[in-house]
């Protein structure tokens, strides 16, 4: 039996690998889970799977699942170290899916810890950068990515060997506003920015995917799981969501993965490496899909990739701030404080100054996201007076 510790067990990627270990009790052994708040989800899953330990960022929501007489006698753990304290304990694999930059400590602390790391929490290598990579390696704790995009890449990078790569092709759906015009894109609201036409997913990678910052923090995963400059990045987008990445090798051979659009398959891949079982998910009907079309980025209409790219050129310090001032952004659009096209616009003045002061090592990341966040809103503040 194989343990697992899962960080965001409510969240999507969270549930959907909880129904991946439905199909392997008798390989799988659910001994940990971590929460924000969501009390009431955690006591049906720690009396399904017999939790040995679960954590509530929020300790209100504690106390309620300690008062509600379903926890089973499973350790319970609070406040906002309790899911890094989760991820140090010795399990076989930690799946990080807590949203946003706030998975940075329990990601690090799996690492610390030796832990093997399924990896669905982007942000949190977007903020530590190379060097939570190179503690990975110094701690023995293996990386597998489970954002669908990277474990293709992962994938398909053992068909060759690292120096022989040319060039890996990230794939995009291009989100709910691909064939939006420029004005209706200005206009977009939260509701519609929910739409995503391929993938069901949470509220926050949801938004990211219609503004595309999703693809430029995936870009800049990409530079850092497997060690490549941005130029020898290709995005294009893949309408059908079919073809989830591919990596072009010095021969002239494209080596590609395919799969349907449903987590699982990445998410069961990286509970499983380098083995393989079933995932619930159905083969793909390659006559029936008939055509796989692709389309180029319009960096006119979705400026975030772009300003990944630049990011990515100035180091750590700007790719935290790429993702503090994407955080901010998109939590001001989703109340409804800003437009649609300020996000990006956010974006681009918080890298216009100096990103380098954000650089931190491992132990001051949470302060250096702290800090990039309170500058991204007075940047935000300030754009927000302009345009009244
Ligand atoms: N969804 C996808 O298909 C997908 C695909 C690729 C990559 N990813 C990546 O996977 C990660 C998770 O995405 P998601 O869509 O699953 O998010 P989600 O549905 O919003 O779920 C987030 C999870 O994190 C928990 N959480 C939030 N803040 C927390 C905190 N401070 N401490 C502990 N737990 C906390 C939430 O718990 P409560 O509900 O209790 O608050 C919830 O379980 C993101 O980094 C995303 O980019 C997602």
């Amino acid at each position: 039996m194989k343990k697992i510790t899962i960080l965001g067990a409510s969240g999507s990627i969270g549930r959907s690998a909880i129904a991946f270990l439905r199909l392997h009790r008798d390989k799988f052994a659910l001994d940990a889970v971590a929460f924000g708040r969501g009390w009431e989800t955690a006591a049906a899953i720690v009396e399904e799977f017999g939790c040995s330990a679960v954590s509530f960022a929020d300790p209100q929501a504690a106390e309620a699942f300690r008062a509600c007489g379903r926890s089973g006698g499973c350790e319970v753990l609070s406040g906002p170290k309790a899911s890094a304290e989760l991820a140090a304990r010795p399990v076989d694999t930690v799946l990080a899916a807590i949203s946003g930059s706030a998975g940075f400590p329990s990601v690090l602390a799996a690492i610390e810890a030796g832990n093997r790391l399924a990896l669905a929490n982007k942000e949190a290598l977007v903020c530590g950068g190379p060097q939570l990579l190179v503690r990975a390696k110094e701690r023995g704790a293996v990386v597998v990515p489970i954002d669908s995009e990277h474990s293709a890449i992962f994938q398909c990078h053992l068909a060759g060997r690292p120096n022989e790569v040319a060039k890996i092709l990230l794939t995009g759906s291009g989100g709910p506003f691909r064939t939006w015009s420029k004005e209706a894109i200005r206009r977009a609201t939260p509701a519609d920015a929910a739409k995503h036409p391929n993938w069901s997913m949470g509220p926050k990678i949801t938004l990211d995917s219609a503004t595309l910052a999703n693809k430029g923090l995936e870009l800049i995963e990409t530079a850092y799981l497997f060690d490549i400059e941005e130029s020898r990045i290709e995005v294009l987008i893949n309408t059908s969501s079919i073809l989830h990445s591919a990596v072009h090798y010095v021969d002239g051979s494209l080596i590609a993965m395919l799969g349907a659009a449903d987590m699982r398959n990445a998410i069961g891949y990286g509970l499983t490496w380098p083995e393989r079982l079933a995932t619930g998910v159905d083969l793909i009907d390659l006559a029936r899909i008939g055509r796989l079309e692709f389309e180029r980025v319009d960096d006119e209409r979705f400026p975030c990739l772009g300003l990944a790219r630049h990011a990515l050129h100035s180091g750590q310090g700007g790719t935290m701030m790429y993702n503090a001032a994407n955080e901010v952004a998109g939590r001001l659009f989703m109340k409804g404080a800003i437009g649609f096209t300020d996000i990006p616009a956010i974006i681009d003045r918080c890298l216009a100054g100096d990103t380098a002061r954000f650089a931190s090592d491992l132990d001051h990341v949470v302060t250096a996201d702290r800090e990039a966040k309170a500058f991204a809103k007075s940047v935000a503040e300030r754009h927000i007076a302009e345009a009244a």
